[in-house]
């Protein structure tokens, strides 16, 4: 896969849910995705717009609220999920962002620094999950994290990692993410000190699992 690349997604085979390349679970629906990749500079206004109403819609509920298209820190590109079909009424957005847009992730490299031993590890860190809320509860977000892996991979990171709420870890531990035991002291959306009392995650990349260091951790930015 290219960084700047379109993926057609290869639909599931019949009955073939549940593992990484399932479609998901019950009542999981095989929707044609577009999967494009886009560099935070090569969005334009209108792009921006488009991800910023998807967004509110996303997570109206917000703690920080969600921004001109992000909510901490700017990711350094988006993964977008486009219905395969073009736009149903031959008007909108042509081209690789045709259709509607079903899902979305930002990601920025970064490096998370081990206090006791001050290591670095460079991480993907990922933020802004989200699918439409039509479309929740039916595979997409298995798919979405599906696709995350490999564009985690192709930056040649060695861990993912997120910041979440409770409610969201049976998602994240069903696609394969670990809760991390560290403490995360890290900056909080209003730009003041935090030590993060929510769900850690990481996902093991380039790196085993028993590779991720012990103790406590600091992610000297926001989330993204
Ligand atoms: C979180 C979100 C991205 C998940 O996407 P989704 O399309 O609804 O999830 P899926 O249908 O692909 O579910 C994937 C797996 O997670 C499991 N899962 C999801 N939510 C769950 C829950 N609350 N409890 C238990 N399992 C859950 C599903 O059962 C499924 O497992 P299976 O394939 O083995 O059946 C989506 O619901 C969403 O956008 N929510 C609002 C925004 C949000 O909260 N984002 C996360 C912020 S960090």
């Amino acid at each position: 896969m290219s960084h700047d690349g379109v993926i057609h997604e290869r639909l599931p085979d019949a009955g073939g849910s549940g593992g990484a390349g399932g479609a998901g679970g019950a009542g999981a629906v095989a929707v044609p995705l577009r999967w494009v990749i886009r560099w935070e500079t090569q969005l334009d206004d209108a792009e921006l717009d488009r991800i910023h109403e998807f967004l509110k819609r996303v997570f109206p509920n917000h703690p920080g609220g969600v921004q001109a298209a992000w909510a901490g820190s700017r990711p350094e590109l988006r993964l977008l999920g486009f219905a395969d079909g073009g736009s149903p009424d031959g008007g909108g957005p042509q081209g690789e962002t045709a259709g509607e847009l079903l899902a979305h992730i930002g990601i920025a490299r970064r490096f998370i620094r081990a206090r006791e031993s001050g290591a670095s590890v460079l991480v993907g860190d990922v933020g802004l999950v989200g699918v439409s809320p039509d479309r929740q509860g039916a595979g997409l977000g298995r798919r979405l994290m599906r696709q995350t892996d490999a564009v985690l991979t192709d930056l040649g990171v060695d861990f993912g990692t997120l910041t979440t709420g409770d409610s969201k870890i049976p998602f994240y531990e069903a696609v394969g993410w670990h809760v991390a035991p560290n403490r995360l002291h890290a900056i909080d959306l209003w730009n003041r000190r935090e030590t993060f009392d929510g769900p850690f995650f990481i996902r093991p990349i380039r790196a085993p699992l028993t590779a991720w260091p012990t103790g406590d951790l600091e992610r000297n930015a926001r989330e993204i």
